[in-house]
């Protein structure tokens, strides 16, 4: 019974009050946090080959099913972070309402989210800074900004000759530091370079519009060549469950619930604004992206340079500013990612079912130091040495995992614990709740079985760690 165990509602309020966190987020830092950590590699990488291999032109309604889930979800964590405002995200969420083993097994996959999106997103950042770099004439060696490993579907693992990807190691280090410096400079940084980002999509946009030929837009759902997910509308499903990649990051937001001034009220509009913006910025970039280029073409790393390029002489002082926007856009993904990973382990370590130290705050700088350096070291080793197809599949699993619990928690919830207080509630539950589970699963099983495997083995590692570790530590036990 010892599995169900659960900590008070009351209780986990009450001691986020005196926890040394600084609260210093205004609900503008909120958004801007929200679209830090949305808009990266999702929107500068994935969309080209989205495009390209699965629904042409159609690529802008795959965005817009694909944004329908996520707000389907991001309503179900906003009820919940305006309820139970802590910093453990779902993990705290499911410890007040379902009991302890859900809790653990809920924050081991929540780990697994955070390490394998920063991993991911540094892998990102290192190509186009490589790229950026050699269009300067300054080509960094292969054996520094290659993944130490190699995946083949046929043949499995093999080493690459590569010693390290350096570049992405090195820029989670850097955000590292700069998280360990306080969630006001943080969030600063991250304001600075949302504004840049979002500008470079704006002003892509706003130019890029004069340059479409509309007949790149025929046939908008190319047909399908017959293979399921191949263009039609199962491409465009398929593309959707892609692209959901470009969407992550508002529920990051929920992690840093113990550094917002006025959370109950905050996180919700924090949450859905952000994600809102960001769906609307996706689908204006993509509209344009397949109406400058045809979609056959944008099987590329880099489509929006790739349009800007086709665009003509008009557009080419626009190139860099992509690259760099594209550049510091993804570094404030990695900023967002890691403080929610160091937050979860931060939240697990509180609760006595991870090592004490990971629970320090320190007192002048307001942020948890070890559970910073930690997350620092385990997700740019992997960025380091794993390549990123694989990194970002982890990633999707993960999360949609972690969305479909936290819909089927707002059911349960209603009917357990109805007399907690909502200020905010997702309306009509559970058809709501219901849907974004459906979808989410839907997503998960378009997922390769590799991933399930790799899926599977993560969290066999975690039940062994509770067992030997958690179970025993936990401070309910006292
Ligand atoms: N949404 C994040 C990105 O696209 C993960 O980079």
């Amino acid at each position: 019974m010892n599995l169900f165990r659960k900590k008070d509602v009351g209780e986990l309020i009450a001691e986020s009050q005196g926890s040394g966190l600084r609260r210093c987020l205004s609900a503008t830092g909120l958004v801007m946090l929200g679209i830090g950590a949305i808009v990266g590699t999702g929107i500068f990488v994935v969309t080209g080959q989205a495009a390209a291999q699965y629904a042409g032109p159609a690529l802008t309604i795959s965005f817009v099913f694909s944004a329908i889930g996520c707000v389907l979800a991001a309503l179900c964590y906003a009820e919940f972070a305006s309820m139970i405002p802590v910093s453990g995200s779902v993990y705290s969420y499911s410890y007040a309402t379902i009991g302890e083993f859900m809790a653990w097994f809920i924050g081991w996959d929540l780990i697994l989210e955070y390490v394998f999106a920063v991993s991911s997103v540094a892998v990102g950042w290192s190509g186009y800074v490589c790229n950026l770099l050699a269009g300067w004439g300054l080509d960094l060696p292969a054996n520094i900004t290659q993944a130490t490993l190699n995946y083949f579907p046929d043949s499995g693992w093999a080493f690459s000759g590569s010693i390290i990807n350096f570049p992405a190691f090195f820029i989670v280090a850097l955000v590292s530091a700069l998280l360990m410096n306080g969630i006001k400079e943080s969030s600063w940084v991250n304001g600075f370079i949302v504004v840049i980002k979002v500008s470079v999509i704006l002003l892509f946009i706003g130019f890029g519009i004069s340059y479409i030929d509309t007949s790149n837009y025929v046939p908008y759902i190319p047909e399908n060549t017959g293979e399921f997910g191949n263009y039609g509308w199962s491409g465009i499903m398929r593309a959707a469950a892609v692209v959901f990649y470009a969407y992550l990051g508002f529920d990051a937001l929920s992690t840093a619930a113990q550094e917002v001034r006025n959370p109950q009220k905050d996180m919700p509009k924090g949450i859905l604004i952000s994600l809102l913006i960001c769906a609307l910025l996706y689908v204006g970039v993509t509209a344009v992206l397949t109406g400058v280029v045809n979609y056959t073409e944008l099987n590329v790393d880099a489509p929006i340079a790739l349009a800007i390029d086709k665009a003509g002489e008009g557009l080419n002082w626009l190139s860099p500013f992509i690259k760099l926007g594209a550049i510091a856009g993804i570094s404030s993904v990695i900023l967002v990612m890691m403080l929610g990973q160091s937050r979860i382990y931060y939240a697990i370590a509180k609760d006595g079912m991870l090592p004490k130290v990971f629970s320090k705050v320190n007192a002048r700088k307001g942020t948890p130091q070890n559970a910073t350096i930690f997350a620092c070291i385990v997700s740019g080793l992997i960025a380091g040495l794993f390549p990123l197809q694989v990194l970002v599949e982890m990633v999707s699993i993960g999360t949609l995992m972690a969305f479909t619990i936290v819909c089927i928690s707002i059911i349960v919830l209603r009917h357990t614990r109805p007399d907690l207080h909502r200020p905010f509630r997702v309306p009509w539950v559970p058809t709501i709740p219901i849907l974004g589970a459906v979808i989410c699963l839907l997503q998960m099983f378009s997922l390769p079985l590799g991933t399930w495997l790799r899926l599977i083995i993560w969290m066999l590692i975690g039940f062994v760690i509770y067992f030997l570790y958690g179970k025993r530590h936990s401070l309910l036990n006292k």
